[in-house]
């Protein structure tokens, strides 16, 4: 596939402008396209970078969430992505199931066991539930205290997001009404009668609206339009355990256990998969020692206390696996100070001019949505609104803050 980008036509208007080109950005500018919306794609690296959020090349797709509206949102989105595949003989998840165990008692980041149960029964999503002996026997773990619990669901699975990402990124460079360039970080945007205009070091380009899904650079766009979002940025630890049996597969999986110390103590990985370190499988914590206060600080080396509590654990609870990690890698997330870390997905906060034509989606882990997040942005970029429930997202009201006078107008501006 060819890197290069379609040539901009510079000084013409497009529909929207989406600012942002990982999974998010590019599955905005498929739906967009669809609509026969004229579409400027703007990344600031080059595409499929390993720099953001969707880094690590497999992501978790699973049913179990605490709270029913989210549970509802990923099977709204399993049609989208049955439309994705459609596009590419790649598949794009190796469906092996969702295993979620642990200490019925602890309430993370990711909900609780009991909680996730009762509103994957509200929904009519089928489900197992299991003792400590039943997941130890059938999904290979050891040693678990006898009191943990668990569920398995078995529409869980790995999503190849490299593969989702190349899938989107084909069809927006083939499509004539999507305009694709990298290396187009976002410098400065004004706006001047109902038109936003985007400065980048590849030309200026002017949009009658926004949508901005810059990852965990949320506030590099943000400031440009003179507000920020609270957040602290994790730069999470994964590591690449061999498979010392290869005829077991582990499924997708999560556990919940009360912090040690400064152990956070939550584990979650992968099964083997075809498309990333085969005979290889991934475990990651899911904590974080030393949270960032900005993208800025991140550096590409995983924190390795992170990485021996995670190595001891596979070691302690995990069979078939050479205990030692190897290929490690991370991924940085933006997450908003809501207490289960969820996604935000809102138009700009009403002080910057037009408002209502800056869509964003910013914050939290969502792979899982790819099609439907391109779907529903796209919506509100064109509409203004979207069938889908969108309002346990729409939290900008409290999770945006105008920038402090005189800080911001050193590159960045509106009219
Ligand atoms: C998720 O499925 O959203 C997820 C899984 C593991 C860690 C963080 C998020």
């Amino acid at each position: 596939m060819s890197m290069h980008s379609s040539r901009p036509e510079v000084r013409s208007t497009h529909d929207v402008i989406v600012i942002g080109g990982g999974p998010m950005g590019l599955s905005t500018a498929w739906q967009l396209s669809k609509r026969n919306a004229k579409t400027l794609l703007l990344e600031q690296f080059t595409f499929f970078n390993q720099l953001g959020s969707s880094a690590g090349v497999s992501r978790q797709f699973r049913l179990p969430y605490p709270e029913e509206y989210m549970v509802k949102l990923v099977k709204q989105s399993i049609p989208f992505w049955h439309e994705l595949q459609s596009l590419t003989p790649v598949p794009l998840m190796d469906k092996v199931g969702t295993l979620w165990f642990g200490d019925p008692a602890v309430h993370s980041t990711e909900g609780n066991i009991a909680e996730a149960e009762k509103a994957l029964k509200a929904l009519d999503v089928p489900y197992t539930s299991l003792t400590a002996a039943e997941i130890e026997r059938q999904y290979h773990f050891r040693d678990l205290p006898s009191s943990y619990t668990g569920i398995f669901q078995a529409d869980g699975a790995s999503i190849d997001l490299l593969a989702t990402q190349r899938t989107l990124y084909n069809w927006n460079a083939a499509s004539p009404f999507v305009t694709i360039l990298e290396e187009a970080p976002a410098t400065r945007i004004t706006q001047s009668e109902g038109t936003f205009e985007v400065v980048t070091p590849k030309g200026s380009f002017f949009g009658k609206k926004l949508v901005l899904v810059p990852g965990p650079y949320a506030n590099n766009v943000f400031n440009l339009l003179d507000f920020s979002i609270a957040a602290t940025y994790w730069n999470m630890a994964s590591a690449f355990y061999k498979k010392t049996r290869p005829d077991i597969q582990y499924p997708t999986w999560f556990v919940f256990q009360e912090p040690d110390g400064t152990n956070g103590n939550e584990f979650y990985g992968f099964p083997e998969v075809s498309w990333n370190y085969p005979g290889y499988i991934r475990v990651a914590s899911d904590f974080v020692m030393q949270p960032l206060d900005s993208p800025e600080q991140r550096t590409s080396v995983p924190n390795p206390q992170e990485l021996a509590y995670t190595a001891q654990w596979v070691r302690d609870h995990m069979t078939g696996l050479e205990p030692v990690p190897q290929f490690t890698s991370t991924c940085m997330v933006a997450l908003s100070k809501i207490a289960n870390k969820e996604l935000l997905i809102d138009f700009a906060p009403p002080h910057v001019p037009n408002h209502k034509d800056i869509v964003i989606y910013a914050t939290g882990w969502a792979a899982k949505f790819v099609p439907l997040l391109g779907r529903i942005l796209a919506d509100l970029a064109l509409d203004g609104h979207t069938p889908f429930d969108i309002s346990p997202f729409a939290t900008g009201t409290t999770y945006f803050q105008p920038l402090q006078a005189g800080r911001q107008k050193t590159n960045a501006s509106t009219k």
